[in-house]
């Protein structure tokens, strides 16, 4: 059973808990510390100030959002088997606002390219910058403040709090969130509970994920990852558990964060929708780009569908 406590809210300590756990495995948050909240300030301004600089030649000298080259992931071996190598000499460039879908068989990195394009994982090799910003130039804390400010993760597998209802799952970016762009209570709740409306969850805002289908689960981890308005989403098979329409409502939520706000969107999908309205897909095989193809579209399919 849950610990009886005021709906809506969540708690401090209990949500760094939770955070601390939950997202540990693939955020690389190792302790409180290491989460935003508890930054020096003044490291932060340093952040800032070098992200800001960094965004400005990005600026005014390329478009690109991201720029990956050589990625390169290996696991070490065990005794009964070999080292493994799960992604291979990946380069790859995505423009500011383009829309790309990453495809390929079960198994050949895309989950694993997801993770290191966000900075949840470190390469073995090569590296990423994320809108000017190389991100092995950053510590810990400096990537989970890029994440908080400026990413959106939808997870494959949710990865939402067990102990927080989907409203206190959707609100925890918004605590995230840098002074400069922290919203009040009554605004941060104002946002989340339009977001679960958005992905047509307004009826479940209190429920906890154990209360909530896969499907349900699933719209809350993209609620969740709207949430800060990120400047990059990153999306893992996000319709992978929904039916058609949901998934074609999902769909064009994600076109529309993309239209309107520029943001530059990096799905893994299988969903031919999806790869029908990207403007690139990239095949993925044995942890290699097999190839990149330009989706030819007529201007009805740039529409947004109704
Ligand atoms: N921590 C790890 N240690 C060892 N091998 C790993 C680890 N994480 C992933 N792998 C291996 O890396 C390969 C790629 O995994 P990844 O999750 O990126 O695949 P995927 O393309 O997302 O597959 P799916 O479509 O099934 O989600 C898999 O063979 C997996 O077993
Ligand atoms: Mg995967």
């Amino acid at each position: 059973m849950h610990r009886a406590r005021p709906r809506g809210t969540v708690q401090g300590r209990e949500r760094d808990t939770h955070l601390a756990r939950e997202f540990s495995p693939e955020s690389g948050f190792d302790n409180f510390s290491d989460y935003p909240g508890y930054f020096d300030y003044f490291d932060y301004f340093d952040y800032s100030l070098d992200s800001f600089f960094g965004s400005c030649f990005n600026l005014f000298v390329t478009s690109r959002m991201i720029v990956a080259r050589n990625l390169t992931q290996r696991y070490p071996g065990t005794l009964e088997r070999g080292p493994l190598t799960v992604l291979s000499g990946v380069d790859l460039h995505i423009e500011r606002a383009e829309v790309v879908v990453v495809l390929g068989p079960s198994g050949s990195g895309k989950t694993t390219l997801l993770g290191l394009l966000a900075g949840l994982d470190r390469p073995t090799e090569g590296g990423v910058t994320l809108d000017g910003v190389e991100l092995s130039q950053l510590d810990e804390n400096g990537r989970a403040s890029l994440r908080a400010e400026s990413l959106g993760f939808v997870f494959q597998n949710f990865q939402l709090i067990p102990t927080l209802t989907a409203l206190e799952n959707v609100l925890v970016p918004l605590e995230l969130l840098p002074k400069g762009r922290r919203l009040d209570s009554a605004a941060a709740q104002r946002r989340a509970t339009e977001l679960l409306s958005r992905v047509g969850l307004e009826s479940r805002t209190g429920h906890y994920p154990a209360e909530l289908s896969g499907g349900e689960q699933q719209r809350v981890g993209i609620a969740r990852a709207f949430a800060n308005e990120p400047k990059i989403l990153f999306a893992d098979e996000p319709t992978g558990n929904l039916d058609r329409e949901t998934g074609h409502e999902v769909a064009d939520l994600l076109f529309a964060l993309n239209r309107e706000r520029d943001t530059t969107l990096v799905i893994v999908s299988h969903d031919l929708e999806l790869s029908q309205r990207a403007g690139r897909t990239v095949h993925l095989n044995a942890g290699r780009i097999e190839r990149i193809e330009q989706v030819e579209r007529t201007e009805r399919d740039k529409q947004p569908s109704t």
